[in-house]
């Protein structure tokens, strides 16, 4: 471990914003290793020969944000495309417009509502259980945009997403469930969004191209035999652990809950099959959540696509074993409750920051999980960099 100032574990956007800061900020050299053979965690993609398309290959990645320092910080390393996210959802035969707005309204009440209109219908038919207290899922949904919408376009995602009939599933998994009373379907509200133009490993590469940082990868930060690992290293040099908490503590206080997505990949001999780039199956009879069209992501490439094939991925939800892909956090108060005694072991580590995602066992959007990594860079990373020799 001579000559490194800093171990990052995890090559994801919150290991390599913080190898970045501390590369340029504190002039420290840093290592950073990841378990996988490829850099960029979750938001990794790469070229599929076949079809031209860029296939990403934890789930779809869209870029958002409305924080300016964020979206500063990101066009040092990308341009951005001018994609615009839409998502469509496939509901006894027929296409409609997600999320649930106007057109989606008139198409499925063979109606011409205007707004006002619409606001009315939809007000009354969420009165339907007025004055009682949502016990479940599905009488949230019924008190939040009525039984017609609820039953056709959530319920039964809702159920493929959980794997559980939403009878059985808690009010509270539902806060909100947007509905907007104009024919506005982009689906982020952000001031910007967009895809790297040349794609999310090219940025992330980038990130890492300061001759200050050296990425070590197919490296287990758990693996004794090997010299960046847990016991050598923690209390020798400052530690970021974008990895599982639970992982961490050799999960003595037992493992927090999460979900996965499989997915199954389908090859069509056809130019476009969907029309887009994310089909959501709002009913029961088709198995998968959405299909992913990885060509429609990048409409610009076009001419260096393939024309006669296209390549798609069906998602599917499942709780998570210990040997998958931790995806989404479970969080039910239980989850929560053992978080924050992990969280508190996390504090007593000393010189070992916990962040991102499964550091912090939180579902962070790319643009929060920066966020997050340079305010943590600020506040408590650079002084532990600068503390003994004031660099
Ligand atoms: P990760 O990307 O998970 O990186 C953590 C890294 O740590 C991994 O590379 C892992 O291999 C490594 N690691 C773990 N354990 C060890 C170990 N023992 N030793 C060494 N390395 C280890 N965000 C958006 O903004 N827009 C989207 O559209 C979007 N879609 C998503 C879709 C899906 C299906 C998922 C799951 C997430 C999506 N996200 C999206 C969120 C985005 O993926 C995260 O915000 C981001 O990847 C989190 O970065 P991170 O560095 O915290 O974690
Ligand atoms: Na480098």
């Amino acid at each position: 471990l001579d000559g490194v100032d800093l171990v990052v574990v995890g090559a994801g956007l919150y290991g390599l914003t913080v190898a970045q800061q501390a590369a340029e900020r504190a002039r420290a050299r840093v290592l950073v290793i990841d378990v996988r053979g490829h850099i960029g965690g979750n938001a990794y993609s790469s070229m599929d020969e076949r079809t031209g398309a860029e296939i990403h290959r934890y789930g779809a990645h869209l870029f958002h944000t409305s924080n300016p320092r964020v979206w500063d910080y990101v066009n040092r390393f990308t341009s951005f495309t001018r994609y615009t996210h839409r998502v469509y959802t496939t509901h006894r035969g027929e296409v409609y417009p997600l999320p649930i707005n106007l057109g989606t309204i008139n198409q499925f009440f063979h109606a011409h509502y205007t707004p006002r209109q619409a606001k009315e219908l939809i007000a009354g038919q969420a009165g339907e259980l007025a004055g009682s207290d949502p016990s479940n899922l599905n009488d949230k949904g019924v008190s939040l945009i009525g039984r017609p919408l609820y039953e056709a376009f959530i319920k039964n995602y809702t159920a493929k997403q959980w794997d559980t009939d939403p009878a059985d599933l808690p009010a509270g998994i539902i806060k909100r469930l947007p509905v907007r009373f104009d024919y506005d379907n982009r689906y982020f509200k952000d001031t910007w969004e967009g895809l790297p133009v040349d794609g999310y490993t090219a940025w992330m590469r980038r990130m890492a191209a300061d001759p200050l940082i050296r990425v070590q990868l197919d490296t287990d930060f758990f693996d004794a035999s090997q010299p960046v690992n847990r016991d050598a290293v923690v209390g020798r040099v400052p530690v970021v652990y974008t990895g599982p908490v639970d992982r961490y503590f050799d999960y003595a206080l037992g493992d927090l809950k999460w979900r996965t997505v499989d997915f199954d990949e389908v090859r069509y001999p056809e130019a476009d099959h969907y029309g887009c780039p994310v089909m959501n199956f709002a009913d029961p009879d088709t198995p998968y959540t959405r299909a992913i069209e990885f060509k429609n992501f990048n409409p610009e490439r076009r001419s260096s696509q393939n024309p006669g094939e296209t390549v798609v991925w069906r998602e599917s939800s499942r709780a998570a074993g210990r040997g998958d892909e931790p995806y989404y956090p479970v969080n039910t108060a239980a989850d929560r409750a053992l978080y924050h005694r992990y969280a508190a072991k996390a504090g007593e580590e000393p010189g070992v920051v916990f962040g991102g995602r499964l550091g912090t066992y939180a579902y962070y959007d790319m643009h929060q999980v920066i966020n997050s990594a340079l305010v943590a860079y600020d506040k408590r990373i650079h002084p532990m960099l600068t503390r003994t020799d004031g660099q």
